[in-house]
């Protein structure tokens, strides 16, 4: 099987206490896999370590099938990687919404005529055209998240690494992202508490616990 994120005996802990161990995963290309777990399992740390975030873990962590060992050989991975964080308060780096989304593109060099296009195509294919030239930081949480998941759709990453997505999302923008995820062909690996969210989405379940991941 071709895949994109590999992981062998993963384990992390911080200067206090082990977050996780015996971690082992492997999702193939274009495959859509949820994690669950209670509270404190270490879900989002993990996440972390996939995005490249925290590199003092033990075990291996590959990205189409390359072994990452550093800091430096996880850069060429990077745009690869779409991260949501679980809260996305410190994630914006532009005050208006518009710019926010097209921040990723004119990063990349593209100019901003097509850079607005094609934020502007995409905040109408996630139903928030409205919020374009809002301050993020009047946003509604469930709007912030929102706009923070059209800001890495729009880079177009081959692996979307996306933690509770959904958490502060009406039923409504629930289903809106429902539809955009799963019409998106790519490797996932999506965190969530919301059962019936993630039966929509991911055929494969693991849940995080002492032991490492365990299939549901
Ligand atoms: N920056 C940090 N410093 C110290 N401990 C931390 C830090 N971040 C997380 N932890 C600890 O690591 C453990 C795992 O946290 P993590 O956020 O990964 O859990 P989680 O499974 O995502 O939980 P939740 O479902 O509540 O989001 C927790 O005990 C938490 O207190
Ligand atoms: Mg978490």
């Amino acid at each position: 099987m071709s895949c994109s994120i590999t992981l062998k005996e993963l384990s992390y802990e911080n200067s206090s206490k082990k977050i996780f161990e015996n971690v082992n995963l492997n999702v193939g290309h274009e495959e859509k896999v949820a994690i669950v777990g209670a509270n404190g399992a270490g879900k989002s740390t993990l996440l972390r370590v996939i995005a490249g975030l925290e590199y003092s873990y033990k075990g291996d962590l590959e990205l189409f099938h390359n072994k990452i060992s550093s800091k430096k050989e996880y850069k060429k991975f990077r745009s690869d990687i779409g991260y949501l964080p679980q809260d996305v308060n410190d994630y914006f780096l532009c005050p208006v919404v518009i710019e926010d989304v097209m921040f990723n593109l004119r990063a990349k060099g593209i100019n901003k005529e097509e850079a607005y296009c094609k934020a502007l195509n995409i905040l109408e294919s996630m139903n928030i055209s409205h919020l374009k030239d809002r301050t993020i930081f009047d946003l509604s949480g469930g709007e912030q998240k929102i706009v923070a998941l059209a800001s890495i759709l729009i880079t177009e990453p081959k692996i979307l690494l996306l933690d509770e997505p959904t958490n502060a999302l009406d039923s409504s923008a629930e289903k809106r992202v429902v539809d955009i995820l799963n019409s998106i062909k790519k490797s996932m690996i999506i965190v969530s508490h919301h059962k019936t969210f993630i039966q929509k989405l991911a055929p494969t379940v693991y849940t995080l616990n002492k032991n490492g991941l365990e299939l549901n």
